[in-house]
């Protein structure tokens, strides 16, 4: 191991719908991901063919309460000062501020208490970075305008930006546009507020909505440097290299393929413009997007200035239809198949540091931009010892790894890696299955699916562990 960079910064993650609770207080308007239930009804309502715009009493809603983050910040973050973080990534609840997405004047209290959080993690010294949105569409504009398949989302998205810059200039420098971008084509209401219509044409559908986000990523990114000429403001992306499943130049073609797919959003968002693959392929497949000559030169304006990315796991893919029956619970988003050189978690996704390494050197040969893993961890079941013990050596080993990995990117590859946030420093309910059960944190909350426990924080044997490493700059693993 050599030395991190001085500055570079250690972290943890969490988004407002998966940590803060508190879904229906202050004004607060309802969002898609409030919508999105425990249980089988889920995934057929992430995807945008089960329509369900309001909770009901049948289905239990675990980040209702989350782990009800609004009203314990300040011992978080306490928490997080004693563990050393350099930086907290958190999202903004956008109807918390502008409860139905694009109203006239935005509800103070909401933005009282991103002030509060801000401030509370720059009194510990703590870089805040903001994630302006993070899986949730106002319910409000899924009624208007069906979600991201209108383009007057753009300005509503614009309205939430203006506030936010001007509120938080000169306190926050790191700022993320739109979280896993790339997802809208995966989970289309969880990441863009589309339920299909009849008949629709799914593709058409989805890519005309991701034109319009790639607009509002494009215009945010020009009125942050306008507003805060120090901000850094990122894209983030579901990363992960795919990998083809043998030397048959049919899967390398498929690898090829489903990359491209995959780096279509942070294409636009670092270069400004489409690239020739994917105008061809919509052509092709007959996908018309509504763009306007004044839509290429605000793609042009505004490009990222680092590139934010999520590493779980690489992906990898065959054009046999007998390895293609071979799939892990894990490889349902991205429809990819077992790497039998890889392990499992207990949810089935495949654990690969070699494969964080490989992510950031394609990243960085094809951007040439600065990298921040902004979300990275493992996902597993912990047990409470009598004594209040939480031995997760499990974690320590996953989160040991792909620092390791880090470490060569940084001082083998010679690439600009500026941090690392790692994903639920503090548990919080999953994004994909919405139960308490699968935990990353450091920091466990007394808290389960049914929202039965005491929401106490304890800190992990990775506690621990994770402060020690900060403290020696990842020189102590
Ligand atoms: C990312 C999301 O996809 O992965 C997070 O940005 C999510 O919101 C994280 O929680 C881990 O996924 P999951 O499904 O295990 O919570």
């Amino acid at each position: 191991m050599m030395a991190f960079p001085i500055d570079f910064l250690w972290g943890g993650a969490t988004a407002a719908n998966q940590c803060e609770g508190a879904y229906d207080i202050d004004e607060r308007g309802l969002a898609t991901v409030d919508v999105l239930p425990y249980g089988e009804d889920r995934f057929p309502i992430a995807l945008g063919v089960k329509k369900m715009l309001k909770c009901d009493d049948q289905h239990k809603y675990p980040a209702h309460v989350g782990i009800d983050m609004y009203h314990h910040y300040k011992e978080d973050i306490k928490l997080f000062a004693e563990l050393g973080l350099k930086c907290f990534r958190f999202s903004i609840a956008w109807t918390r501020i502008l409860p139905n997405g694009d109203d006239e004047i935005p509800c103070e209290a909401g933005l009282a208490f991103y002030d509060n959080l801000v401030d509370e993690c720059l009194k510990y010294g703590i870089e805040p970075m903001i994630t302006i949105n993070h899986f949730d569409v106002p319910i409000a504009l899924v009624k208007k305008y069906g979600g991201w398949k209108d383009r007057r989302m753009i300005d509503a998205f614009m309205k939430l930006c203006t506030i936010l810059f001007d509120r938080f200039k000169g306190k926050v420098k790191y700022w993320l546009t739109f979280n896993e971008i790339n997802m809208l084509l995966h989970l289309p209401f969880m990441g863009a507020g589309i339920v299909f219509d009849e008949g629709e044409k799914k593709e058409q559908v989805t890519y005309t909505a991701a034109h319009y986000e790639l607009l509002a990523s494009a215009k945010a990114v020009k009125l942050a440097h306008e507003v805060m000429p120090d901000a850094m403001i990122g894209c983030m992306l579901a990363a992960g290299q795919f990998y083809p499943y043998t030397c048959n130049p049919e899967d390398v073609q498929k690898g090829l393929d489903a990359d491209r797919d995959n780096y279509f959003f942070t294409d636009v968002q670092t270069r400004g413009a489409y690239p020739v693959w994917a105008i061809k392929r919509m052509e092709k497949e007959g996908i018309k997007l509504d763009i306007t000559s004044e839509d290429i030169e605000t793609l042009k304006q505004g490009t990222v200035d680092f590139i934010g990315f999520s590493y779980y796991s690489s992906r990898t893919v065959s054009v046999d239809p007998e390895v293609n029956k071979q799939t892990t619970s894990g490889n349902v988003i991205f429809s990819a198949v077992k790497n039998p050189y890889l392990k499992t978690s207990e949810w089935g996704w495949q654990i690969d540091p070699k494969g964080l390494r490989i992510t950031c050197n394609i990243l960085y040969d094809r951007y040439q931009k600065p990298l921040f893993v902004v979300e990275n961890g493992l996902g597993a079941k912990d047990a409470v010892e009598e004594d209040g013990a939480i031995h997760d050596l499990y974690r320590i080993d996953y989160m040991r790894e792909h620092i390791k990995a880090m470490d060569a990117v940084i001082n083998e590859d010679g690439l600009p890696l500026l941090g690392c946030t790692f994903w639920g420093i503090i548990d919080l309910p999953s994004a994909s299955t919405g139960e308490m059960e699968k935990r990353y944190g450091v920091i466990y909350v007394d808290q389960d699916t049914q929202g039965n426990g005491t929401l106490k924080r304890m800190k992990k044997d990775s506690f621990d562990w994770y402060k020690k490493v900060i403290s020696s700059n990842g020189m102590e693993l």
